[in-house]
């Protein structure tokens, strides 16, 4: 199992440059499946996530060639309608091949994904939306079996948002017969990526980005070339540790429109932030202010920085109250924070975080990829040492990210 050394105290000063977004290259992959030709990808990030999706779509016969941050996938000659259980159980956005399949070959057989640190993660709205749209679906061994001459255009409303259900019935309707509209619909950045594709591919998708989708079914698909769009997490990330060590820094490639809400949060937290095109800059002269969130789904507060503002706020001045409304176990980090020094209290999805004048290094565990993230953080304003233990969380969504905080003055090593 490999670690993370982290001596803390080094503000991060320098730039980077922002890789292309996980949740944008995993559902963009599985679109290879709904056409025959190719479908020219760039600016693919490098994460263990996209080498999983890329073996899962590999074994199904998509031909995939990976040249530095291009990929060239080729949907000609799919054989294998499956997603098997070893597969998805390590990465649940598997279960986004199931509305290509179904929408293409009319047929899939795809693993039930299991829970995960964070929550249970249903995935009984895909169902849902794809028997609307006349799917037969069966439940068998742990699988779903899911059946349609083919999918007819339905009026599905999602009760919950949810991102990937957004996007699996997104792709299953693009060949679908009539219009599909998709209400309630996510409107994270990384679905109107996947709408931008589809439509690259010649799919008709209007709305995507609002909470309504309206996708009119066309009998083929062809090949595009896309570029994904940044990461607006790893950026994210990035801010909250330059915020928390008070340092310098600038991310290059990415895009600050679509982290409003992170920009403001950092802003109160007492961060100097400037950005122009495709460049933030932030830089931080004082001890942080604690700042109070909650979590929603696009463009409210994103979950997948909730673990790192709560990374800060350990340091702050003050006291700042932290809600978690999407998962219902996304506090694994409390424990591990707690270990380095911080003063933490936990009621139900609410976490009161009381600001110390610092944290101390200790031995601490990463539990999933976000908590990993803001152990990270935590190990960079620590006093001393922190070593965090299981960091193939942290690989799964963070292309090389001990190479980047060196690159910004970090100390830290990975330990083989
Ligand atoms: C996506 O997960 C992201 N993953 C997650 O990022 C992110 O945290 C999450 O959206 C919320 O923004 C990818 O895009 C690959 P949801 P997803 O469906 O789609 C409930 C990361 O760190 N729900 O939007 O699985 C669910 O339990 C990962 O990169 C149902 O009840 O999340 C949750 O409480 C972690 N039934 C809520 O909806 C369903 O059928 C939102 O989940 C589907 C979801």
């Amino acid at each position: 199992m490999q670690k993370l050394a982290i001596q803390g105290g080094n503000p991060l000063h320098g730039e980077i440059f922002i890789s292309g977004a996980k949740n944008a290259a995993l559902p963009i992959m599985c679109a290879s499946l709904l056409s025959a030709d190719s479908l020219r990808l760039s600016n693919v990030p490098d994460l263990h996530d996209v080498a999983t999706m890329r073996k899962l779509l590999q074994q199904m016969g998509v031909v995939v060639d990976v040249q530095g941050d291009c990929m060239n996938m080729q949907g000609g000659n799919v054989t294998k309608l499956e997603a098997p259980y070893d597969m998805v159980k390590t990465m649940r956005a598997s279960v986004l091949v199931l509305g290509p399949l179904v929408a293409r070959f009319g047929e899939a057989m795809v693993s039930l994904p299991g829970g995960c640190a964070i929550g249970s993660r249903p995935v009984d709205l895909h169902i849902k939306g794809l028997q609307a749209m006349g799917a037969e679906i069966s439940i068998e061994h742990g699988y779903i079996h899911a059946k349609a001459k083919r999918l007819k255009g339905a009026r599905i409303f999602f009760d919950i948002v949810s991102v990937t259900g957004t996007e699996n019935l997104m792709m299953a309707a693009v060949l679908a017969e009539g219009v599909t509209v998709l209400e309630n619909a996510a409107r994270e950045p990384e679905v109107v990526d996947l709408a931008n594709c589809l439509i690259e591919m010649g799919a008709d998708i209007a709305g995507a980005g609002t909470d309504m989708i309206t996708i009119t079914g066309v009998d083929r698909l062809h090949g595009a070339e896309y570029s994904i769009l940044p990461d607006r997490i790893e950026s994210g990330t990035f801010l909250v540790a330059a915020a928390a060590t008070g340092g310098n820094i600038t991310l290059r490639n990415t895009s600050a429109n679509i982290l409003d809400n992170v920009l403001e949060k950092l802003q109160e937290a007492g961060a100097k932030i400037q950005t122009e095109a495709d460049t933030i800059h932030l830089e931080m002269r004082q001890r942080p202010n604690a700042v109070n969130l909650r979590t929603a789904p696009y463009p409210a507060f994103p979950t997948d920085m909730q673990a790192q503002f709560m990374a800060l706020n350990t340091i702050a001045q003050g006291s700042a109250m932290m809600v978690e409304t999407i998962f219902e176990n996304r506090f694994m980090h409390v424990q591990e924070l707690r270990r380095l020094g911080a003063q933490i209290d936990v009621e139900g999805n609410t976490a009161v975080v009381r600001g110390v004048a610092s944290l101390e290094g200790a031995m601490v565990m990463a539990t999933d990829l976000r908590a990993s993230a803001s152990l990270v953080i935590a190990g960079l304003v620590a006093q001393g040492e922190t070593v965090i233990d299981r960091i193939y969380h942290l690989d799964r969504g963070y292309a090389h990210i001990e190479t980047k905080l060196t690159a910004l003055g970090a100390n830290i090593r990975r330990l083989k």
